[in-house]
């Protein structure tokens, strides 16, 4: 395959946020997978999990989604502040039915987040919560001086208010979060974002539900309502194996389930495209973004666990899903200004597994590691041959080209040369890749996907030449 690269052309930021990340309080992402609690023996800073920690800050998170998803809309935020033994407990409805003892609340939240070192992404209830709530939840958190709220969170020992870039009104409107049409929740968003008030200094980015999918009509809907009061609108969109009745296993599964999840990822072109079209209709400066706040694969749960818990295996085949997922992501980064995997530890897609003290890198973190570069850099539009197996970026940050590949195939190889950049020298090349289509690593075998030094890389007469191996994802940097 020959590539010809612009780097002299101007290209599009791709936004950090596109490597958000979202954590829900859902199965053992928060408890047990962030949150341990300050007595555990399992090595903790203020309750929070180290080797967690240290792992997300090596794929540099920019910024964090919490508390949900379907919790978001049930979750009351008063009853998670304040000394923990005396916090009201719930019950977690949505993901198993167990009780919540809110141990986990805002400041536990805005602990990790400054250990993380990433930005905030808050989801308010608007299907169970009241626009009072709502609005006291900013000022809790982002209000300075002298305020029912402000004084409150002095009470509860944190004196400076804290940062909140992004605010979502609302999660899954039309579904988990209150059944609604597309009309009444506009009307909604436009009355409870009126008091997602102005406290602090930095301005916060004010996010409305979007739609499920291909629901077109509920993006016509919401922006024609809405649009001037919203900074970005929201998608979902999970890679499935087939029917969603049917999940795939992500173990074991059958060839054509490698491809049906591929395809079902790269459906994400098509629905950001279309919706694309509509959003250009009522914002055509493209002032409002699409935030892609839940995406990854959706596959069964591992056999012998809580089925509400979402706990799934992840493969060499997630790490395809996501490098031709972010790939997308990139070459629409004019209208997508954050994304969040879905979720961080333990839960479908993650990035991390844990078990009792136990922690495993899966190999969908390693494509996030492989990709960080891209975070912040310029998007370079090439033109040249195209393979059905083929995705990639080429992105350039100060005097770097940034050249990420994914090649699906099972089978074959490929070469390919990228051309349009003169005296160019090989900084580092790094890849992942397997021999077998569920390859994974589990707690016996941590490392049968890990990042590589990538030996199949030459610069010849300003041409990069590579032979990128089946199943793999490849980074490769020159300067
Ligand atoms: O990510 C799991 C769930 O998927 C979220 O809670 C919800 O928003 C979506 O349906």
């Amino acid at each position: 395959m020959k590539i010809f690269m612009t780097p002299n052309k101007a290209g599009t930021k791709i936004s950090k946020y596109i490597y958000g990340q979202f954590a829900e309080h859902l199965g053992r992402c928060i408890y047990e997978g962030i949150w341990v609690g300050e007595e555990s023996p399992i090595p903790n800073k203020n309750g929070i999990r180290s080797d967690v920690v240290a792992a997300l800050k090596t794929i540099q998170v920019p910024v964090l989604r919490w508390p949900g998803g379907c919790f978001a809309d049930e979750y009351h935020w008063k009853d998670g502040i304040g000394p923990k033994e005396t916090r009201k407990q719930m019950v977690n409805t949505h993901w198993g039915g167990l009780t919540e003892n809110n141990h986990f609340g805002t400041h536990e939240f805005f602990e990790l987040t400054e250990q993380l070192g990433c930005e905030v992404y808050i989801n308010g209830n608007v299907g169970s919560g009241t626009v009072q709530e709502m609005q006291e939840w900013v000022e809790y958190m982002t209000m300075n001086g002298t305020s029912p709220m402000a004084d409150l969170r002095k009470e509860n020992h944190q004196a400076e208010p804290w940062n909140v870039t992004f605010f979502g009104v609302g999660n899954e409107s039309w579904g988990c979060g209150g059944n609604m049409r597309p009309e009444y929740y506009a009307d909604l968003y436009r009355r409870y974002q009126t008091y997602v008030r102005q406290y602090g200094e930095e301005k916060i980015y004010k996010i409305a539900c979007g739609p499920n999918i291909d629901d077109y009509n509920w993006m016509e809907q919401v922006l024609k309502i809405a649009a001037p009061f919203m900074d970005g609108i929201s998608l979902h969109h999970y890679a499935l194996t087939g029917a969603w009745e049917e999940k795939g296993s992500a173990l074991n599964f059958p060839e054509a389930q490698w491809w049906s999840l591929i395809e079902s990822a790269q459906k994400m072109d098509e629905l950001i495209t279309k919706h694309t079209t509509i959003m250009d209709k009522y914002d055509p400066e493209k002032r409002i973004g699409l935030i892609v706040d839940e995406w990854g694969s959706w596959l069964a749960v591992e056999p012998g666990t809580n089925p509400g818990f979402l706990y799934q295996q992840n493969t060499i085949r997630d790490a395809m899903v996501t490098a031709v997922t972010l790939n997308i992501f990139h070459k629409h980064a004019d209208r997508v200004h954050m994304a969040n995997i879905a979720q961080t530890v333990n839960v479908l897609q993650a990035m991390l597994l844990t078990d009792g003290e136990n922690m495993i890198k899966t190999p969908t973190y390693h494509v996030f590691d492989l990709y960080k570069n891209h975070q912040d850099g310029e998007r370079i539009d090439s033109y040249g041959d195209e393979s059905e197996t083929i995705s990639y970026t080429i992105s350039k940050k100060s005097n770097q080209l940034t050249i990420s590949i994914c090649n699906f195939s099972l089978a074959e190889s490929k070469e390919l040369f990228f051309t349009g950049s003169s005296d160019m020298k090989l900084v580092e090349a790094k890849f992942i890749a397997a021999k077998v289509m569920d390859a994974h690593n589990d707690f016996d075998h941590p490392e049968t996907i890990s990042v590589e030094e990538f030996q199949e890389v030459t610069i010849v007469n300003e041409t990069i030449q590579t032979i990128v191996p089946p199943m793999s994802v490849v980074t490769i940097v020159v300067e």
